[in-house]
């Protein structure tokens, strides 16, 4: 079983995916932790996040214990994935390991959910279901405002909207892999709903899909 789920930054997506690999015993892997990462390396090194040739190597050298750093939380790293998952080439770096893991998910999980912008249309385009994930840009600066000052970050919801903004403007417009929902994904529009709403009609989706192919 293997789960993709794609949308624009704060749209819960995160919450959802670990929710549904808690409950279905699949691995779970946030596809944008590796954009987040790259972004985080470039930055560290004193490099531009927007040139190719420095995020390339970044990419291609990945230490993969960054992944759970608290770093790669914060809305600058968020800017910086945003900037470095426009660059085909980190794309192209970043792309067997994702597929990879989907194929073989780390013992015993025999399935996974994946993450992100492009998981259903690009990384796993033969996932048994697909999930879009969206809701308001202003209900989801709301939401992401609070993660962070829960984070202890000093965020302002004004200023969260704006970048969140930049950023979906970013993803959707680049050329390789734009952020859009796979012809065959179900959309889910999380505006006037609360985790346990999004989850409760994820898992039915889940469990007719898993009927279905008995
Ligand atoms: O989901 P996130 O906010 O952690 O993602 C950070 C950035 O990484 C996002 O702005 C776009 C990029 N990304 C991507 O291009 N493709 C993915 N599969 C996941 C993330």
């Amino acid at each position: 079983m293997i789960i993709a789920i794609d949308g624009p930054a704060g749209a819960g997506k995160g919450t959802l995916a670990r929710r549904l690999a808690a409950e279905f015993g699949l691995a779970y892997l946030d596809t944008g932790a590796l954009y987040r990462a790259v972004g985080v390396a470039v930055l560290d090194a004193g490099g531009d996040p927007a040139d190719a040739a420095t995020s390339e190597r970044a990419a291609r050298t990945l230490d993969l214990g960054l992944l759970d750093s608290p770093r790669l939380r914060t809305e600058a790293a968020g800017d910086a994935a945003s900037k470095v998952a426009a660059i085909p080439e980190v794309r192209a770096a970043l792309l067997d390991f994702q597929r990879a893991f989907a194929a073989n998910p780390p013992s015993p999980c025999t399935g996974a959910v994946l993450d992100g912008r492009d998981v259903g249309t690009v990384v796993c385009p033969a996932a048994d279901l697909k999930l879009f994930v969206t809701a308001s840009a202003e209900e989801r600066a709301r939401r992401r405002t609070l993660e962070l000052r829960g984070k202890g970050f000093d965020a302002i919801q004004e200023r969260v909207l704006a970048d969140m903004l930049a950023r979906d403007e970013r993803d959707r417009e680049r050329k390789v892999a734009p952020l859009a929902p796979a012809n065959d994904a179900v959309v889910l529009d999380t505006t006037d709903m609360d985790a346990d709403m999004v989850f409760d009609q994820a898992v039915t989706l889940v469990r007719k899909k898993t009927i279905a192919d008995l």
